[in-house]
């Protein structure tokens, strides 16, 4: 049945569940968060200091930093009922079930073309596994077009030549991301250093993924950007999750205020 890409109300998504999850390192304990629940609504904002967590919390969610202790559930809104345990899967599995990540500090897409990079991350997607040798023929086939057309949207002219610029490998992740088709999408810093209108571009990007039934979860230190996609923010400071709300809320909060926007902020 066609879903109205508009209406994001009866849409269900599914759902990210941590519990009791705890990381040191070397010694310090730099996340404790005792219950968060992430995919209530389409789009969440994680917010707060330098240093808070945030990106240590999305790489435990993907397992890409193994949890001291505590879990990660993946709840799929038609499944069985039987949850996902996502901090028993490696992080290569993640994508099986939907659950997708941008990255903070970017891969290297230096040593293929922007083509050959779209193409392999294409097929990281599709049941064909990385270890696996998979038909070059047939995953071209499946997403020539929507490679070509992700690159035309986010200006890019020559699919032949390498990543450049950091900003040109930040929209490639982005690209990945999408070209994977997440239900669960978490981004981390995905605008940071990106002029205006790409990052209007990449807002626009994620608005309709989660319209068509994605969940967002949007790390950014652009509070534009947070204020203007979210609606619900997260607000973590040293480690812990100290309060959510809709960002008007938020941005009004007393404890925000002085942890984080500072006064004058608001
Ligand atoms: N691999 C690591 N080894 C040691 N300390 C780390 C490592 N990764 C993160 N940290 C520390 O954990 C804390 C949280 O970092 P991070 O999750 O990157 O915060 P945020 O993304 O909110 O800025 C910081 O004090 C950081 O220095
Ligand atoms: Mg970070």
């Amino acid at each position: 049945m066609a879903t109205d890409v508009t209406d994001t109300v009866d849409v269900a998504r599914p759902q990210i569940h941590v519990r009791d999850a705890i990381k040191s390192f070397d010694g310090r304990v730099v996340v404790d968060v005792d219950e968060l629940i992430l995919g209530d609504q389409p789009i969440e904002g994680l917010i707060g200091p330098n240093g808070a967590g945030k990106t240590t919390l999305m790489r435990m969610v993907m397992h890409s930093t193994p949890l001291d202790s505590g879990t990660v559930t993946l709840h799929k809104p038609n499944g069985d009922g039987t949850d996902i345990v996502l901090s028993d899967l490696p992080t290569y599995r993640m994508a099986e079930h939907g659950v997708v990540k941008s990255n903070q500090v970017i891969m290297d897409f230096g040593k293929l073309t922007i083509w050959d990079s779209l193409l392999l991350s294409a097929a990281e997607g599709t049941v064909e596994r990385p270890q696996r040798i998979f038909d070059e023929q047939q995953v071209f086939d499946a997403h020539e077009d929507e490679i070509r057309e992700q690159l035309a949207y986010f200006g890019f002219t020559d699919p032949t030549a390498f990543a450049q610029s950091a900003g040109e490998k930040k929209l490639l992740d982005i690209v990945r991301c999408l070209l994977l088709k997440p239900k669960f999408l978490l981004l981390d810093e995905p605008t940071a250093g990106l002029p205006d209108e790409l990052t209007e571009k990449v807002m626009n990007r994620i608005r309709q993924l989660a319209a068509e039934g994605t969940a967002v979860v949007i790390v950014e230190h652009d509070l534009n950007v947070i204020w203007s996609l979210s609606d619900e923010v997260h607000f973590m400071a040293e480690g812990k999750m100290i309060m959510k709300g809709d960002p008007q809320t938020i941005r009004e909060n007393r404890t925000v205020v002085e942890k984080y926007l500072g006064e004058g902020h608001v």
